[in-house]
């Protein structure tokens, strides 16, 4: 094992603090104080990996302490300590940037996990600024990510590590985790601060016939209903970035065209031969996992490995929850146009962080944005939270499945039908597949649906779903 760890206990009860000695002797350099003041001063003089910090300190705000010990020493982890555990200050503990909370006793198990976490945050940290420090040109990115939790802050660390390269990047990550966001911010944060450009390209809102041309560009008359010369998306990202996103819908035939473009550097507008040389790099998004596809035969693998030179993964929501009270902010005060006076209880944020997020962030933007119209006052309880966040924490519809573009909208004429039928498709959609989530409970997904049973029993009738 490397050199022991350094943890400073900060508790007023002598008897605990004499226990924790005795039963860290030789695991750990164990530090102890009696207050908050104490314990700063003891961090000035010596490196400490992680700071336990009693809730209920005589005298003090034991969350208060988080704030003060952070201002002077913003990369120390601390962990909150207490003796029963109390979801209303295990919430604002982590609001205010505590590591984790553990309750008395603690096990060795526990606290070794717990330093772990601490250190490791710590060196990403500490990289990070260290990395900023050495920027250039202070205007690097503006693109906000809000985020704190040791996930998001491994994969900042990883996207600070690739500036200055060009090699391409796959994002992956599932609906509404940020991928795109990460995708701009991979292309502001580069290493000379200067600007380049930023193309992006939805390969799934494009009609595939379209899809290349779109990407390559035209001549005049290359083909029906071609009347002008178009310049393509990856002549556009020369010198800068073309984002391609959600690559896994791209057909086998183009993906073949993009394969011979990456690999030469260079491409001809559809209805013409002459090559046009470009200096891009690609940055493609999925919320499927290639590799998958590679095996199924719908993903050439050799497309695959030269999109995916540099693989960051976003994590979902529901692995982060630390990132959720710092994105609750951040919503309200933008939904709010930045004048917000509005605030969740800790009950209603206690919610929020036990729901599943199938949506991911994006989801709990919406839920904000509606939280934001439908709350009165400032305060903002659970009483106006969607019946899906309320009842669904673990059986939360899944999104991706739904497919939102389900029914498709229609691309031509011959496909257009009544509004009627069209609403009747997805609806019975809809119900459907929350009936199945719900293990066809017909008491719960009325609940979760927000109609009541009789409503429900009609609409299945209606919709021919009554088995
Ligand atoms: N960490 C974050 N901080 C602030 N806003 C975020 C964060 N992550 C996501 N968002 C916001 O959530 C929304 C969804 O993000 P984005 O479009 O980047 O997700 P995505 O992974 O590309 O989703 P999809 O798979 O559906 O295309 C956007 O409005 C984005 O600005
Ligand atoms: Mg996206």
């Amino acid at each position: 094992m490397n050199s022991l760890r350094r943890i400073l206990i900060i508790d007023d009860d002598a008897d605990f603090l004499v226990g924790m000695r005795m039963q860290l002797r030789g695991l750990y350099g164990v530090l102890t104080a009696t207050s908050v003041a104490e314990g700063m001063k003891l961090i000035q003089e010596q490196d400490v990996d992680l700071v336990l910090l009693d809730v209920g300190l005589e005298g003090e705000d034991g969350l208060e302490g988080i704030g003060r010990i952070h201002d002077v020493h913003p990369s120390v982890g601390v962990a909150m300590l207490s003796g029963r555990r109390d979801v209303k200050t295990v919430v604002e503990a982590i609001r205010v940037g505590a590591v984790d909370y553990l309750t008395k006793p603690v096990s060795n198990d526990e606290l070794a996990e717990v330093v772990e976490k601490a250190v490791a945050a710590r060196t990403i940290q500490e990289k990070c600024e260290a990395l900023l420090r050495t920027q250039t040109n202070g205007n690097g990115s503006t693109t906000n990510i809000v985020q704190n939790s040791l996930k998001m802050r491994q994969l900042m660390a990883e996207a600070e590590h690739i500036k200055g390269h060009r090699a391409n990047v796959l994002i992956i990550g599932e609906t509404g985790v940020g991928k795109e966001l990460m995708a701009r911010h991979v292309n502001e944060n580069s290493e000379d601060g200067k600007k380049r450009p930023f193309i992006a390209v939805n390969c799934a809102a494009i009609p595939d016939h379209l899809l290349e041309s779109e990407l390559f560009g035209h001549e005049a008359g290359a083909y029906t209903g071609a009347n002008r010369r178009r310049i393509g998306k990856f002549e556009l990202a020369d010198g800068g970035d073309i984002f391609l996103d959600e690559i896994s819908t791209m057909k086998l035939d183009l993906q073949v065209k993009l394969l011979r473009v990456l690999q030469e550097r260079e491409f001809c507008r559809l209805g013409s031969n002459t090559p046009i040389k470009g200096d891009f790099r690609v940055i493609s998004a999925s919320n499927q996992p290639l590799d998958a596809l590679v095996e199924s035969g719908a993903f050439r693998a050799d497309l695959y490995h030269r999109l995916r030179v540099i693989q960051l993964f976003v994590p979902p929501l529901r692995e982060r929850l630390e990132d959720i009270p710092l994105l609750v902010d951040h919503f309200l005060e933008k939904f709010s146009h930045g004048v917000t006076t509005k605030r969740m209880t800790d009950q209603a944020m206690a919610r929020l962080m036990e729901y599943t997020w199938p949506g991911n962030v994006r989801e709990l933007a919406n839920v904000v944005q509606s939280l934001v119209i439908m709350s009165q006052g400032d305060i903002i309880d659970t009483t106006a939270f969607p019946p899906w966040v309320l009842n669904g924490c673990k059986q939360a519809p899944d999104m991706r499945a739904l497919n939102l573009d389900h029914p498709p909208v229609p691309q031509a004429r011959d496909d257009v039908t009544t509004l009627r039928d069209y609403v009747a498709q997805a609806e019975r959609r809809y119900i459907e597949r929350v009936l199945t989530i719900h293990d066809g409970d017909k008491s719960k997904t009325a609940r979760a649906l927000d109609m009541g049973r009789t409503t429900l029993y009609m609409k299945l009738k209606e919709l021919g779903l009554m088995r």
